[in-house]
C-alpha cells in the first residue's frame, strides 16, 4: 500500500486488524487496534522488539480515556490543559486493555495526540490505537512518512502521510499512578510548563528500561508458582517423563500434549499468536492445583527472542 494520505484508507485497514503507521506531532506511530491482543502483538513483531516493553495508547478524548484507564481529577486537569499534546500520562489501566499491551503493568500510558488527521481517525475507527514510534527496534524515531516506508513499508499496511512532524521528540511521559507524580520521560511538553501549573516541582525517574524490571511478572502473574525454563521443549518433556507430572503446568508451543493442566501459546507453533496469548498464558494455571510451571524456549528469532526474554524474566 505504502504512502497514502486518506483516512478511509488508514481506516479499513485498522478495522481489518492491519498495522499502520500514523502521523502525531512528536514523531510517527506505527499503530493497531489496542483492544485487540493479535494485533498488539503484530505491533512488537514489525517492530522487531527483543521484549515487551509497554505501548502508549492513543485516544482522540478525555471521555474515551475513561472507557481504558482510571482518569483521576488531578489526570483530568492535565488533560484538559495540556491534551491535545506531546504529553503521555501513566493511569491505572481497566481491564479492557490487554496485557500485552502494558506488558503486564496494571498501569496504561494514555496520549490524546493532535495531528488533526490522526484525531479523525481515531474518531473513525471508534477504538484506542496502541502505538510505539514506528522505527525498528534500535534506531531513531521516524518524523516523516517517507523514514517509516524505507525502514518498516514491507512489514505494515501502510503509511499514512500527515507531512513532518511538529514536535519531532516523543512526549514526555508522567507517572501518575504513585502517590507523587514522576517525570519518566522528558520529551515534547516541557517539564517547565507542567510544574508551574501544577504549582511544584517534579520528582523524575528517568530509567527507560525501568518498566522492564527483571521480575515483575512472577509479581504479576505467578504468584507462588514459580517457573522452571527449558531451552527445548524436548528437554521438558524429557524431565516430564521422569517424574510423576503431578503438580506440574506445561506451558508450551504447539498441538496439545493431553496433559491435565497445560496450555499451548499457539497450537499451529505461530509466533505472533504465541506472544499474543503469552500473558494470558501464564496466568492460566491455578495455584490449587499447580505448584511450578515447566515452559520452554521458543525459536529464538521474530516475536520469539521476546517471549524468550519474558520467559526468562518470569523464571528469576
Ligand atoms: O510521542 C510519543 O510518545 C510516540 C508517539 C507515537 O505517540 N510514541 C512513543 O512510543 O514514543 P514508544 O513505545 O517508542 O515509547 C513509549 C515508552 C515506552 O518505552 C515505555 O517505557 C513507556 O513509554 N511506557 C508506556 N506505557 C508505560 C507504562 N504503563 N508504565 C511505564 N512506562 C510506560
Ligand atoms: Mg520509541
Amino acid at each position: 500500500m505504502g504512502i497514502f494520505s486518506d483516512i478511509e484508507t488508514a481506516a479499513d485497514l485498522l478495522l481489518s486488524g492491519q498495522l499502520v503507521a500514523i502521523p502525531t506531532e512528536t514523531v510517527y506511530g506505527l499503530a493497531g487496534n489496542a483492544l485487540d491482543e493479535h494485533v498488539v502483538a503484530k505491533i512488537f513483531e514489525a517492530k522487531n522488539r527483543p521484549s515487551f516493553d509497554p505501548l502508549i495508547v492513543h485516544v482522540p478524548s478525555k471521555e474515551a480515556a475513561h472507557q481504558i484507564a482510571h482518569v483521576s481529577p488531578l489526570a483530568e486537569r492535565l488533560i484538559d490543559q495540556f491534551s491535545p499534546g506531546p504529553l503521555t500520562l501513566i493511569l491505572p489501566k481497566k481491564s479492557t486493555i490487554p496485557d500485552l499491551v502494558t506488558s503486564g503493568h496494571n498501569t496504561v500510558g494514555i496520549r490524546i495526540p493532535s495531528h488533526p488527521l490522526t484525531l479523525q481517525l481515531l474518531d473513525r475507527c471508534g477504538f484506542p490505537l496502541a502505538a510505539p514510534s514506528a522505527n525498528p527496534f534500535g534506531y531513531t524515531s521516524p518524523t516523516t512518512a517517507e523514514h517509516v516506508d524505507s525502514q518498516l513499508g514491507d512489514r505494515i499496511g501502510g503509511v499514512l502521510d500527515g507531512g513532518p512532524c511538529g514536535v519531532g521528540v516523543e512526549s514526555t511521559i508522567i507517572d501518575l499512578s504513585g502517590a507523587h507524580l514522576k517525570v519518566l520521560r522528558h520529551g515534547g511538553m516541557p517539564i517547565e510548563d507542567l510544574e508551574e501549573f501544577l504549582g511544584h516541582t517534579l520528582e523524575e525517574q528517568l530509567s527507560s528500561s525501568s518498566p522492564n524490571a527483571p521480575g515483575m511478572l512472577v509479581s504479576h502473574y505467578n504468584p507462588g508458582i514459580p517457573l522452571r525454563l527449558f531451552d527445548t521443549k524436548d528437554e521438558l518433556l524429557g524431565s516430564l517423563e521422569l517424574i510423576n507430572n503431578e503438580g506440574i503446568g506445561v506451558l508450551h508451543l504447539g498441538e496439545a500434549l493431553g496433559l491435565d493442566q497445560e496450555y499451548s501459546l499457539s497450537e499451529e507453533s505461530e509466533l505472533v499468536e504465541a506472544a499474543s496469548h503469552l500473558f494470558k498464558g501464564l496466568r492460566a494455571f491455578d495455584p490449587q492445583k499447580v505448584s511450578e510451571i515447566w515452559a520452554h524456549k521458543v525459536q529464538a528469532e521474530g516475536l520469539g527472542r521476546a517471549i524468550n526474554d519474558r520467559l526468562q524474566r518470569a523464571a528469576k
